[in-house]
């Protein structure tokens, strides 16, 4: 820090000028160039700079603004009271300080009750509602004058357009517009396809939603709205926060379960470093607990500074970015057959997890980012657990650094590396790359399709490198003595392999037709098409229309069917496991007689002891059907523990809502009832694991 005025004049501008501009892209263009710890770092640099030279301070100085002016494309209006931001704290000892001062402003002894929460990473926003009706919704733009977005903030299915209860006449809820870490990761996974750069985070992509002018773009994006606040008031009254927050549930808001009110600081600290370590089993991004003197009396005691109220402070989490160095780009191979450029890193730490490699996903994304092998990068984990590379520090390039070119012949095996037409990804066209068929032997014996036992990745590995097995049908043709010559594979571990690759001949059409890796066809479409066609010679000679018929099969999927069943050496396939025995049948789903039979389900939140795969699996082989909306066709919506907007349409079509103990409950009811109703020699089989 520097002592010396002039160099303290010319640092302060520099640092104004720099925020100022990322300010910009930041809260305008939704595009930041830098990421929040370098923002946050500039900010506190200038904020220090302030503080020993106050004469220093001009009106237009970041550290006087809560963001950045409305965009000119929309309407502006004036938020009557300003949507204030929130000063941070980075430790438990910050957060002590704060307790400091409230209480010394207050002239209190003891504890100060706070009400904690989670703070929400996405854009903040103001709904006012009159006599209950929405009538304006806007964006935080300033602090003072924001964005009037009302007819976007509409198509958030979880803003009500009307108060539930008794609306008081006047009400403004604040709170954040955020995207579910799953709709954002479905919003990336449509963006890559398509070709279009993904979002960096669920707060760009909320961001970017609401400020649009087509009001269709917005409704297209899956946003959540969760409330933390109000605004003007007149008819309803609130004395502390928790009343507030019970109210705005009440008259229809979602808002985070997980807020507590807690009696001193210390208890204060202990719920932030719990929430921290709890962060990622959220739904949805958070970047922080806000911390709020809980009385609102008190509040109006401590008013506000310029930028900040002096009653909440937001304790911040350790990011979920860092800086490290790309060793190397390698192109990984799929099962499809993509090849996936991914940046091999220095391993370091973001958020509490060791991270060594980053997708870069495709080459329009390398070429975007402009990654090369040697460079400084920021890597982060956002609204997914999968690391990624955000951009390179270009400024700290040597010339050293090295472009990376896609391999035009597969690492694999040597065949051609293509960029299909319409397509972002490169593609390794031989049709017998041992990565394909590796994949695709991985996908067959995995648990929801064939599921055989004892069959592991390492062991697929060894009989496709050492060319014992050439193609899927070829696991039914090992023998024993092949089988011990392997590395790592007992007499004993051999034997009861062969018998579980016996015992899964006879699985059902179904799960044979999901194991064979058909392009789109999932668990779902497999049952589907197995009740209209029900053997896989009838399947093999669907044509197209027939396909068609099938409920929920569109043209895609019945046309990755045909073409599957079309190919010469799939076909040849098919026979030469019909003659070592495979036999799948059509289960006579005795769908009169299927437990589960005519119910639809929805699944939403994080389930704790099942995986949802396996919840699906279960629901689907006892008759339900999987959906991922609620609508008026579903039966029930199973909640894990942390929902979001299909719990709150379930409640709206009053379809039940169950929890996973539940569920666990009715799967294990109804496997009950339907081993029951099989054959009773079939039931004993399943008892006896040894079949020969
Ligand atoms: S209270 C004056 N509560 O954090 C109090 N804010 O810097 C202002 N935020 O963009 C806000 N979760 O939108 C509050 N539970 C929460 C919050 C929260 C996220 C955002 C807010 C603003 C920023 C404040």
């Amino acid at each position: 820090m520097t002592e010396n005025i002039a160099e303290a004049v010319r640092r302060a501008k520099e640092l104004r000028d720099e925020l100022n501009h990322h300010n910009h892209l930041y809260h305008v263009m939704d595009a930041p160039q830098i990421t929040d710890v370098e923002y946050d770092a500039l900010y506190r640099e200038l904020e220090e700079v302030e503080a020993r030279f106050p004469q220093l301070v001009t009106p237009d100085s970041p550290t006087l603004r809560v963001g950045a002016p409305p965009l000119s494309q929309f309407e502006q209006t004036a938020h009557v009271l300003p949507m204030l931001g929130l000063e941070n704290a980075v430790s438990p000892d910050e957060l002590r300080e704060f307790d400091r001062r409230v209480k010394k402003f207050l002239g209190v002894e003891g504890e100060v009750n706070y009400a904690c929460e989670p703070k929400l990473d996405g854009l903040a926003v103001e709904l006012v509602y009159e006599e209950g009706l929405l009538v304006i919704g806007s964006t935080r733009g300033d602090g003072r004058t924001g964005e009037l977005v009302t007819e976007n903030l509409r198509t958030i299915k979880s803003i009500p357009l009307a108060l539930g209860g008794t609306p008081p006449r006047l009400l403004e809820v604040r709170g954040e517009v955020t995207m579910l870490t799953e709709d954002f990761r479905e919003l990336n996974r449509v963006q890559l396809e398509r070709g279009l750069p993904p979002f960096a985070n669920p707060r760009n992509g909320s961001a970017g939603a609401v400020r649009q002018l087509d009001s269709r773009i917005t409704a297209g994006r899956k946003l959540s709205f969760f409330a933390y606040g109000v605004g003007r008031r007149e008819g309803v009254e609130f004395d502390t926060q928790a009343e507030t927050m019970d109210g705005l549930k009440k008259f229809g808001f979602m808002v985070r379960t997980e807020r507590k009110v807690l009696n001193g600081i210390e208890k204060v600290v202990g719920y932030c470093l719990d929430i921290e370590n709890w962060r990622e089993k959220f739904p949805l991004e958070i970047d922080g607990c806000v911390v709020k003197v809980d009385d609102l009396g008190l509040q109006r005691r401590l008013g506000e500074k310029a930028r900040s109220p002096r009653w909440a402070i937001a304790y911040k989490f350790k990011p979920m970015q860092a800086l490290t160095r790309v060793r190397d780009i390698s192109a990984s191979l799929g099962r499809t057959g993509k090849v996936t450029p991914v940046a091999e890193l220095e391993p370091v730490s973001v958020g509490g997890v060791i991270v060594s490699r980053a997708t870069l996903h495709n080459m329009d994304e390398v070429r975007r980012k402009d990654v090369r092998v040697g460079d400084t990068v920021i890597v982060q984990r956002a609204g997914d657990v999968i690391p990624e590379v955000v951009r390179p520090l270009t400024e700290k390039r040597s010339g050293e650094e090295e472009v990376f070119t896609m391999p035009t012949s597969c690492p694999r095996c040597g065949g051609e590396v293509v960029r299909l037409e319409g397509e972002s990804a490169h593609r390794c066209v031989n049709a017998s790359c041992p990565a394909k068929l590796t994949g695709r032997l991985k996908h067959f014996v995995s648990r929801r399709a064939m599921d055989i036992d004892g069959m592991g990745e390492k062991l697929i590995e060894q009989l496709v490198d050492k060319e014992i097995v050439k193609e899927i049908g070829g696991l039914f043709t090992l023998d024993l003595d092949t089988l011990v010559s392997l590395e790592r594979m007992a007499q004993k571990s051999a034997e009861n392999l062969l018998v579980a690759i016996e015992a899964v001949k006879g699985r059902t059409l179904a799960r044979f037709i999901f194991a064979l890796g058909i392009r789109q066809v999932g668990e779902t479409t497999a049952v589907a098409i197995v009740e209209r066609f029900d053997s896989l010679d009838k399947l093999a000679k669907a044509e197209l229309e027939e396909l068609l018929e099938v409920e929920d099969v569109g043209p895609e999927v019945a046309g990755a069917v045909v073409e599957y069943f079309s190919d010469g050496e799939n076909r040849a396939m098919l026979a030469r496991m019909r003659e070592m025995g495979v036999n799948p049948v059509a289960e006579k789903r005795d769908i009169a007689n299927m437990p589960l039979k005519g119910e639809t389900v929805v699944l939403t939140g994080k389930l704790e002891t099942l995986t949802r795969d396996e919840a699906k699996s279960r629901l689907i082989r006892l008759g339900a059907k999987v959906a991922s909306s609620v609508s008026a066709k579903t039966s029930w919506v199973v909640v894990g523990s942390d929902a979001g907007s299909k719990s709150k349409k379930a409640a709206e079509l009053s379809v039940e809502v169950v929890d996973e103990k539940k569920l666990i409950e009715r799967l294990e009811a109804a496997e009950r009832s339907s081993a029951e109703a099989a054959r009773p020699e079939a039931a004993a089989k399943k008892m006896q694991p040894k079949l020969f």
